[in-house]
This record gives C-alpha cells, sequence and structure tokens, in this order.
C-alpha cells in the first residue's frame, strides 16, 4: 500500500462509524443485497485509497436471527466491512432517538425537537443508557478485530462513548475521534444533561477532529468551561495527559468526478439533461431531507426570487434532489410533508400547463446522474443552516470545470470557509437575501464567475479526502510517539 506521495503505508486502520458504506436488504434467509449509503461521511470514507482498512458499523437493517447475521457478515466481508448488530429497541432509543432527535440537532443549533421538548426531556435518561450500550456493542466488535499496532478511527455523534470503552480495553490502542457535524458553541452544549460524560469519554482519545479551527475551539472551550480542565495550543490537559485536538477540513475524491464526466454515460446524460430544459437556466439543490439543509428556506427563497423577477418565469428551473434520510424520526416527517406542500404551492402559483418551476425528487441519483445534473447546471444552491462541511458544495464545484457555476453557499457552512471567496455567501434564514442572490448569480457575467470558479476549483482538487484521512492518521502517529516520550522523560 501506498500514500500519494509514495511512501508506504502499512499499518491497518480500523475505521469506525455507525454507518457503514452499504446498507443490507434482505432477499431471503440467508441472502443480502447491498446498496450504496447516502452521506458526507460515506462519501468522503470512500475517497481514501491506500490504507489497510477494515470498515465496522451498523448495515441498517435489524436482523434478529443467527442464519441472518452469519449471512450478512459474509457478505459484508467481501467489502472488508464488519457489522455490528443492533436490534430493534438500541436503534429507537439510540440512533433514532439520542443520535438524530437529541445531539444531531443541538450540535446544529437547531434546539431539541419544537413541539416535543418536555417528552425528548423525559426519555432522556433512557436513550443515553441506549446510547452508551450501543457505543459499549461497538467497542467489543473492534476490541474482537483489533491486532496491536493498528490505528482505530472512530467517527461522528453517534460514537462519543466509543474512545472510552476502547481505552478501557486496552490503553495502548491508538485511538482518534472525528466530528463530521460542527461541534456548537460551549453555551448550547453545556444545556445537555449528558455533557460531562460525552466530552470526558471523547477526551479519552489520542487524537479528537474537527472540520474547522471554530468547532475544535468550540469543543476545548466546552472542556475548560464544563470540566474545568486547561486548554493549550495543543489541546486540553488533564492531570498531565494530552488529548490533541485539531482541525483537519474534510475534502472529496475530486479525481473521481472529473473523470467520470468524459465517460459515455455522463455524456447521454448530460445531452439528455441540455434537450429537456433547453432555453432555461438550471439550479440545482443535492441534499439529505434534513432539516439542518433549509430546504423549505431554501425553496420560499426561490418563490421570492419568482416575485420579484417575472422577466425569469419561463427561463429558469430549480431542481432540488432530496435523498429521504432517518424517515424513523417524526422531525423528518414534518419535513417531507412540509416540502411537499410549499412546492406544490408554488408550482400551483408560477407553472404553465407546459412547465412547472421546480422539480422536486425525494429519491437518491446514482452517481452519473449526479455528475451529469452538477455538470449543467447554472448556478448551485446550497443554504443548510448549520452543516458541518458539505461535500455538496465540493462535488459541483468539482464538475464545473467547463461551465464555471455559480455557487450560493450559506456561511454557516464549513465549506463556507474554504469556498468562500468563490461563492456568494448568504444568510439561509433571510430570504430576501438569498432572493437577490440568485438574481446576482444568474446575471454574474462570465469573466467574473470565471475568476470564483477558479478560487474554487483550486481548494476542491487540492485539499482532498485523500489528503485529509492522511494528515488525520499521521497527526494521530505522532502523537502517540510524542506521549510515549512524555511519560518516558
Ligand atoms: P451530509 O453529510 O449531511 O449528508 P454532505 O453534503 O457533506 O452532507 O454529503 C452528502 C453526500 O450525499 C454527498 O456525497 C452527496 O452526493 C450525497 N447525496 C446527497 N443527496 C443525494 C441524492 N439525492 N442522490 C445522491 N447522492 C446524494
Ligand atoms: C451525516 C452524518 C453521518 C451520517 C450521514 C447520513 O453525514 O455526519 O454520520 O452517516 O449524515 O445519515 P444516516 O443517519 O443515514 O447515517
Amino acid at each position: 500500500f501506498e500514500r500519494q506521495d509514495g511512501r508506504p503505508f502499512r499499518q491497518r486502520l480500523l475505521v469506525v462509524a455507525n454507518r457503514l458504506p452499504v446498507s443490507a436488504v434482505r432477499r431471503g434467509e440467508d441472502s443480502w443485497s447491498l446498496e450504496m449509503s447516502s452521506g458526507g461521511l460515506v462519501t468522503a470514507l470512500l475517497g481514501v485509497k491506500g490504507f489497510e482498512a477494515r470498515w465496522i458499523g451498523w448495515a441498517g437493517v435489524n436482523v434478529p436471527d443467527e442464519i441472518g447475521q452469519r449471512a450478512l457478515t459474509d457478505a459484508l466481508a467481501q467489502k472488508k466491512c464488519i457489522p455490528v448488530f443492533l436490534d430493534e429497541e438500541i436503534v429507537h432509543q439510540y440512533y433514532n432517538g439520542y443520535c438524530n432527535n437529541i445531539l444531531w440537532p443541538l450540535f446544529h443549533y437547531l434546539g431539541l425537537p419544537q413541539e416535543d421538548r418536555l417528552a425528548t426531556t423525559r426519555s432522556f435518561q433512557s436513550q443515553f443508557a441506549a446510547y452508551q450500550k450501543a457505543n459499549q456493542m461497538f467497542a467489543d466488535v473492534v476490541n474482537k478485530h483489533y491486532e496491536e499496532g493498528d490505528v482505530v478511527w472512530c467517527h461522528d455523534y453517534h460514537l462519543m462513548f466509543l474512545p472510552k470503552c476502547l481505552k478501557e480495553y486496552n490503553s495502548n490502542m491508538k485511538v482518534g475521534w472525528f466530528l463530521h457535524t460542527p461541534f456548537p458553541s460551549s453555551e448550547i452544549h453545556r444545556t445537555l444533561p449528558s455533557r460531562s460524560e460525552l466530552l470526558r469519554s471523547v477526551l479519552a482519545a489520542d487524537l479528537v477532529g474537527f472540520h474547522t479551527y471554530d468547532y475544535a475551539r468550540h469543543f476545548v472551550s466546552a472542556c475548560t468551561r464544563i470540566l474545568g480542565l486547561e486548554g493549550t495550543p495543543e489541546g486540553v490537559e488533564d492531570q498531565g495527559r494530552l488529548t490533541r485536538v485539531a482541525a483537519f477540513p474534510i475534502g472529496i475524491d475530486a479525481e473521481r468526478f472529473i473523470r467520470a464526466l468524459d465517460t459515455l454515460p455522463v455524456q447521454e446524460h448530460i445531452k439528455e439533461l441540455k434537450e429537456r430544459f433547453a432555453g432555461r437556466k438550471v439550479m440545482l439543490g443535492v441534499d439529505r431531507l434534513d432539516m439542518i439543509k433549509g430546504i423549505p428556506q431554501k425553496i420560499l427563497a426561490f418563490e421570492k426570487f419568482l416575485e420579484e423577477n417575472s422577466y425569469w418565469h419561463d427561463k429558469v428551473v430549480l431542481l432540488q434532489i432530496a435523498v429521504p434520510t432517518r424517515t424513523d424520526v417524526p422531525e423528518y416527517q414534518k419535513l417531507t410533508s412540509q416540502v411537499h406542500e410549499i412546492v406544490g404551492r408554488i408550482n400551483g402559483r408560477f407553472g404553465t400547463l407546459t412547465a412547472v418551476p421546480i422539480h422536486h425528487l425525494d429519491r437518491s441519483l446514482d452517481f452519473h446522474k449526479l455528475c451529469a445534473l452538477y455538470a449543467v447546471t447554472d448556478v448551485a444552491l446550497v443554504t443548510s443552516l448549520r452543516d458541518g462541511m458539505n461535500l455538496v458544495s465540493y462535488e459541483f464545484v468539482a464538475c464545473q470545470d467547463l461551465k464555471k457555476g455559480v455557487l450560493i453557499l450559506s456561511e454557516f457552512a464549513g465549506a463556507a470557509q474554504s469556498l468562500g471567496a468563490g461563492a456568494i455567501l448568504v444568510n439561509p434564514w433571510n430570504i430576501t437575501e438569498v432572493a437577490a442572490s440568485i438574481a446576482q448569480a444568474l446575471n454574474m457575467p462570465a469573466e467574473e464567475r470565471e475568476k470564483r470558479h477558479q478560487h474554487n476549483f483550486k481548494h476542491v482538487t487540492h485539499h482532498t479526502a485523500q489528503e485529509w484521512a492522511e494528515m488525520f492518521v499521521s497527526e494521530l502517529n505522532d502523537t502517540v510517539v510524542e506521549a510515549q516520550l512524555r511519560t518516558r522523560q
């Protein structure tokens, strides 16, 4: 195995994330088919090559019987994946409950679910217990497969309790933890009843990573303010032990997108799309159907743009591709109906017998179709209310080297820090501002588009998923060596 710089990389990497890169669908008692999972974590990690890696996680399905578990374990082994089997009750309390109803909205500054605050507060203890139990189950599987010298890389808010469980098994394990969401201001984090347990557990890792410097700073502040520990430029210190904390901005495998554009299937899709939307500018949104993505706000801003710009009525179309996600969580179900209702109303208002202004698809698109859509787009709209990084904005830029379309990007996405100079930055809550930025983007002169695109394209092609992973793993190795040297002195 080789790294990008040609040096060998023989260390084994155990990637631990709640979601495996493939989700399982049962076809018979002992037969399974595997489908690609969606989400930024999976996309980024699949863009990393050259490590001797095993992926440990949940296959997104309840498998109560031993025959099914054995068959699924075998099917996943072919993809170098190792399953953690979670039963329905754990999934309900840990994944739907604690992870996606409590941590996810809180880390994105959306607070607890609006209509359900008291109920959520009441169920908190049992959900946190399930969260700890699930994390222990992940630790058991990691421990079973761990070999001396392996690097264990834990991912995301689902597994904040995991570093502690792993170090209890083996204090010499090299453990890193990376958060793919924002880490909120310590004033938000301190409202969590389990705030201290989560921080202490994460601090058991050797290296803790975030997408941006701000998220890392918030984490260190939470440790100093809530736990009374000392923050240093390197991280957080507790009784002489340092947990290194740093920012590692994620990227994508840009080459994969650029190469795909020249392939026959993508070229065919591009041709079809150009014919279908001839004479109209194409605006695009690609998101998981999640409350953090600001989809209703985006559509309302588009409506305002149409209200104020009758010239564009039959000359622009918004394609919103929203893959359903976490469909057992009530907040997500409400969001789906809300989006459908708004789209229906606007299409009723501005549509004609032959064309509608918004095409909304509740589905995942395959890679080739997605590349083609990115390539024909004139303006991409990424209006997340908060977002750890947002890789859709990177994917769009990677596919735009011919067209040089405009990216409208929320200032609350981590990507605003890297693509801010090339994008039009907006406050997604301000519908008037977003509507005005749509007009600005559609009317932008070619020269300015070119300049903005070059800035973003350079970033996306230079700071890749590969670079991100190599930096994290080598920093983890260095951190452990330095800690060993310190204890010897
Ligand atoms: P998140 O991590 O919150 O899902 P990101 O923007 O970082 O957000 O990553 C989303 C990933 O999921 C991207 O790789 C994107 O291509 C993919 N994705 C999102 N929606 C769709 C869709 N409707 N069809 C196909 N892929 C999608
Ligand atoms: C975000 C999270 C990931 C998660 C993904 C999809 O990217 O950071 O951890 O895998 O969303 O969500 P899901 O709940 O389907 O895994």
